[in-house]
C-alpha cells in the first residue's frame, strides 16, 4: 500500500518539481548570459498564456460554443502551467516589492491546487477505497477500519476541497497581478 501511495503522489510531485527546477534553470541562464531584459517579456508572454487558459471558463459558460469541454480543460492545464513557469521565471530569484510576490504566491497556490485536483485526488480516493476493501476483507470492524485509515481519510477529505481554493485564489491572483501590471505601466521605463 505504501508503494501505491508513493505512486499516487508521483505525477503531482513531478509536475511541481519540474516547474520549480525549470524556473531556477531559466533564471540561471538569463543571469549567466546577461539577458535579464528577457524577463520583462516573459512576464507578458506568461500572462497571455494564463489569460488564454481561461478560455476553459468561457467554454464551460457556453460563451465559446465550439470544441469539446475536455479539450479546453486540457488546454487550461497546460497553458496555465506553462504561463506560470514564464511568470515565475520573469519574477526571478530576487525580492523588490511585496505586491508582485503576493501575486506569484497566489498563482502558485492556484497551480498547486490545480495539480491536486488533476493528479492527486482521484488516485488517492481510489487507493483509499481499495485499502478499505482490503481491511474489510481481513475481518476488521468498521470502527477499526476508520481508526486505521484516519490520516489517509483526513488527507483525501482535505484534497476534495481543492476547488474551493482553486477558484477564489484566482480572483486574488488576478487582482494583485493586474495592480502589479498597472503600476509597471505607469512607472516603468522600457529598455
Ligand atoms: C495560473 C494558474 C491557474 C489559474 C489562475 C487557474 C484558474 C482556474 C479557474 C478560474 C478555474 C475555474 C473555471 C470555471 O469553472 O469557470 C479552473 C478550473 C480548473 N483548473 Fe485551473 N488554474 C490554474 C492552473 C491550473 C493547473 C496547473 C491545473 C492542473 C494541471 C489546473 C486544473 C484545473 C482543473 C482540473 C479545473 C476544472 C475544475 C472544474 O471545472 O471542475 N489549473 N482553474
Amino acid at each position: 500500500m505504501k508503494a501505491q501511495q508513493t505512486k499516487d503522489i508521483q505525477p503531482f510531485v513531478l509536475w511541481l518539481a519540474w516547474l520549480l527546477a525549470l524556473t531556477l534553470t531559466i533564471d540561471y541562464l538569463l543571469h549567466y548570459t546577461q539577458t535579464l531584459w528577457v524577463e520583462q517579456y516573459m512576464g507578458i508572454f506568461g500572462t497571455c498564456l494564463i489569460v488564454l487558459s481561461f478560455s476553459y471558463s468561457l467554454r464551460k459558460k457556453k460563451i465559446i460554443t465550439f470544441g469539446k469541454i475536455k479539450t479546453f480543460l486540457r488546454a487550461h492545464e497546460y497553458l496555465a502551467w506553462t504561463g506560470a513557469l514564464m511568470v515565475l521565471a520573469h519574477g526571478g530569484i530576487h525580492f523588490n516589492a511585496i505586491l508582485p510576490w503576493a501575486a506569484a504566491a497566489a498563482m502558485l497556490v492556484a497551480v498547486i491546487s490545480g495539480l491536486v485536483g488533476k493528479y492527486l485526488l482521484k488516485q488517492s480516493t481510489d487507493t483509499l477505497s481499495k485499502r478499505k476493501d482490503e481491511l474489510a476483507k481481513s475481518g476488521l470492524s468498521s470502527e477499526e477500519i476508520e481508526k486505521k485509515i484516519f490520516w489517509e481519510a483526513l488527507a483525501v477529505n482535505a484534497m476534495k476541497k481543492w476547488k474551493s481554493v482553486h477558484k477564489p485564489i484566482t480572483i486574488i491572483f488576478a487582482a494583485s497581478a493586474a495592480l502589479h501590471i498597472l503600476i509597471i505601466f505607469l512607472f516603468w521605463r522600457w529598455n
